[in-house]
């Protein structure tokens, strides 16, 4: 789609001098280098930042990803941390996500943030850890998992659990052998398997059960859609994993993504500030927020 190609949006980076700009508040364009499917509905994007400040992120931190004409959107960050390049994975949904899906190698984007708050890695070292991702939740999650295996000595046992609708919706699971050799043990589940499908079936509270837990050194973690974390916390509280050990991270409606619109809002919370990342404990009395 070259109608937002290199010519029409560098004539805005002219207009506007923001190339160089380090405040988070304004867009800086990102180059992408390569977009390739990873399934029927996502591709992953590797973009070159224009702006170093863009690199300064914690897993679970997103930015607002925008196109001219097309809008913006709260966008999850997939690489981890000290990575040179920025990965987004991007499902097509609506308008502006599909319109991502027909850009190119050579075109911008335009990016702010990093917004939001993301996981303090400092919290869970020495935790055994359970991380539980649902559909396009691993996106944002696999940016902590690479997080953690690049530090793999300063944590416990770690356990993932990840489930999806169907074999052929699950994502990144050519990189699983290197997640597991690294010395995490991964657990695949889907609702509907394929022929052939060697992973459990079922919904991913069925694996929690069977994960080794020691005394009061296990925390969770769970990104995945909405109406997955009111049962996996009960599951992980089943064993023995209280509000100070389950970490969420919430997906809310987003315009502005730094406090200003309301859009986000939880009773006297904005999502995109104080969160996305939560421990269970910060929500007490929120009910709403599961
Ligand atoms: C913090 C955060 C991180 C996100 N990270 C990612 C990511 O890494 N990859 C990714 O593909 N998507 C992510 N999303 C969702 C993404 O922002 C929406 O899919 C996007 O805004 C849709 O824009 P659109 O113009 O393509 O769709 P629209 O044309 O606006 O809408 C198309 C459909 O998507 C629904 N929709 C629109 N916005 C949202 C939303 N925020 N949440 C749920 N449904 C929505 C609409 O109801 C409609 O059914 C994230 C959202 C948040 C809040
Ligand atoms: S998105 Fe505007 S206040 Fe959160």
């Amino acid at each position: 789609m070259r109608l937002y190609g290199n010519t029409i949006i560098n004539n805005a980076e002219e207009e506007f001098g923001h190339s160089h700009m380090e405040s988070p508040y304004l867009p800086s364009l990102g180059i992408i280098e390569r977009s390739i499917r990873v399934s029927e509905k996502e591709r992953l994007f590797t973009i070159n930042p224009s702006n170093d400040s863009l690199l300064k992120y914690r897993p679970g931190q997103f930015y607002m990803v925008g196109l001219p004409g097309y809008g913006e959107a709260p966008i999850s960050i997939t690489s981890g941390p000290g990575e040179k390049k920025i990965e987004l994975c991007i499902r097509a949904v609506g308008n502006l996500t599909n319109a991502f899906h027909n850009l190119r190698k050579g075109d911008s984007i335009w990016l702010r943030g990093p917004f939001g708050r993301g996981f303090a890695l400092e919290e869970l070292e020495g935790r055994d850890i359970i991380f539980v991702a649902g559909g396009i939740g691993i996106v944002p999650m696999r940016s902590l998992l690479k997080a953690v295996l690049a530090r793999r000595d300063k944590f416990g046992r770690l356990t993932l659990i990840y489930g999806s609708k169907s074999p052929e919706e699950l994502l990144f699971v050519e990189e699983m052998d290197d997640w597991r050799g690294a010395g995490m043990d991964v657990q695949l589940t889907v609702d509907k398997p394929s022929l052939g499908w060697k992973g459990g079936t079922g919904v991913v509270t069925t694996l929690i059960p069977k994960v080794e837990t020691a005394d009061k050194n296990t925390i969770g973690v769970i990104i995945g859609p909405p109406v997955m974390y009111r049962f996996v916390i009960l599951s992980l509280n089943a064993k023995g994993l209280g509000a100070e050990d389950i970490y969420v991270s919430l997906e809310r409606r987003m315009k502005c993504g730094v406090g200003k619109c309301g859009h986000c809002q939880i009773n006297s919370i904005y999502v995109c500030q104080c969160g996305p990342v939560f421990r269970m404990s910060e929500l007490k009395g929120m009910p709403e927020a599961i």
